[in-house]
């Protein structure tokens, strides 16, 4: 692919396809996309100033990015759901896969992967209760190109903000729109299901959940969200 060819990529590129034959998603998951109506990009960045530590930090601002985007179209209820999801009150809109390249202690490139669900009214039968799209909330399509600009934008200005490393104030906001933050939900960790309230995330970006009376910490993975 072009990524690989002999000039160097800038930071900041954006490609974008229209239609993805093998779409990856999270979790060794296939992102299957209706050709032509949804949102499919990935952006090239080199944040070499962010310590390695810091590395969910990037997660963070691409996640407050595309919240503050959506919210250009959308009055309410878009969420960021962790650890890589967007939401739209119980049901997924979007996701993001970010790749990291790291050497050494320090940040080499990373890919940063947005997928959204735009125009797109039909969903397979297993899909219909955990996807949606904006089409289905606001009964119109919505530009492409247009959306993709706002995204770009908004992604662009967290990325300032990252790199002056305003970590606190790029937290506050991803918690203020993390989904289910405060609220008592149903989670399920090897086969035993729950009750919790989600506290936060630690700066490593772990999921926090109050159970118990204690505050449990969680890695990617070990833990899955359910409905009520
Ligand atoms: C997910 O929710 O599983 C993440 C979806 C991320 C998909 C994006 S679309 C652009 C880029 N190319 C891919 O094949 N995947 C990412």
């Amino acid at each position: 692919m072009m990524v690989s060819n002999s000039e160097p990529l800038p930071e900041g590129t954006v490609i974008m396809a229209d239609n993805q034959f093998a779409g990856r998603g999270q979790q060794e998951n296939t992102w299957y996309s209706e050709p032509g109506l949804n949102l499919t990009f990935s952006i090239f960045l080199k944040p070499s100033f962010l310590p390695i530590n810091k590395q969910f930090m990037l997660n963070v601002a691409v996640s407050n990015a595309i919240n503050k985007a959506l919210g250009h179209f959308v009055a309410d209820g878009v969420k960021v759901k962790w650890p890589n999801d967007v939401y739209y009150k119980d049901r997924k809109i979007g996701g993001v896969l970010i790749e990291n390249s790291i050497s050494g202690a320090a940040f080499k490139s990373s890919i940063v992967g947005i997928g959204l669900n735009v125009n797109q009214q039909k969903f397979d039968v297993e899909k219909t209760n955990v996807a949606t799209s904006l089409y289905e909330i606001l009964q119109h399509d919505v530009n492409l190109i247009e959306l993709l600009a706002e995204v770009c934008s908004r992604i662009e200005s967290e990325y300032l903000k990252l790199k002056t490393g305003n970590y606190n104030s790029l937290m506050k906001y991803y918690l203020e729109n993390l989904y289910r933050f405060n609220e008592l939900g149903l989670y399920r960790q090897n086969g035993e299901v729950f009750e919790a309230t989600l506290t936060g995330i630690t700066e490593a970006g772990q999921l926090i959940l109050f159970t118990s009376g204690k505050e449990r910490i969680y890695n990617f993975k070990e833990v899955e969200f359910l409905k009520d």
